[in-house]
């Protein structure tokens, strides 16, 4: 027996000017897509922007139901609506920001583990890892190269054989 240690690494910005402009883009389109969060239950606004390899950003955000777990998750809406009309798209980076209108969220919202495990199948459909970047209204901004850094030991299509 003996003990395996997984590490993980991000990187942090200390705030949006230490950003590009490509990847300020991208986050400001996730922000901007907290305006389609239908979210009366939580407060809880999040909004998702992923860019494409056709150069496209698709944006979307969470959506709520009374029948709580009829829930739709910002990231999972975003990918749903990919396969819609891109089925065959390539991802290239994702962006994920929350906001609350009764408080300011200064912490980065990093995605649910249901949303880790759909990015996981895209980065295996697309056999390409996907960036991406977290954030909250104000402060740090979180970034990942590919969601193993976010799921390590994840379960994939090669666990199923
Ligand atoms: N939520 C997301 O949209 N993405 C996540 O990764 C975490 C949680 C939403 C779901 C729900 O509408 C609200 O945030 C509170 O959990």
């Amino acid at each position: 027996m003996k003990k395996v240690e997984i590490n993980t690494q991000i990187t942090v910005f200390d705030n949006v000017e230490e950003l590009n402009t490509d990847n300020l883009l991208l986050i400001t389109s996730a922000k901007e897509a907290t305006k389609k969060s239908y979210a009366p239950y939580s407060n809880f606004n999040v909004g998702c922007a992923v860019l494409l390899d056709n150069g496209e950003i698709i944006s979307g955000a969470n959506q709520e139901n009374a029948a709580y777990p009829t829930c739709i998750c910002a990231e999972r809406v975003v990918l749903s609506a990919i396969s819609a009309v891109y089925p065959n798209a390539k991802l290239l980076k994702m962006a994920v920001v929350a906001i609350n209108k009764n408080k300011e969220i200064t912490k980065p919202a990093a995605p649910c583990g249901e949303c880790r495990q759909a990015i996981f199948e895209w980065e295996r459909r697309n056999e390409q890892a996907i960036e991406i970047f977290m954030s909250g209204e104000t402060g740090r901004i979180f970034h990942v190269d590919s969601i193993s850094q976010l799921l390590p030991l994840a379960f994939g299509k090669d666990d199923l054989i």
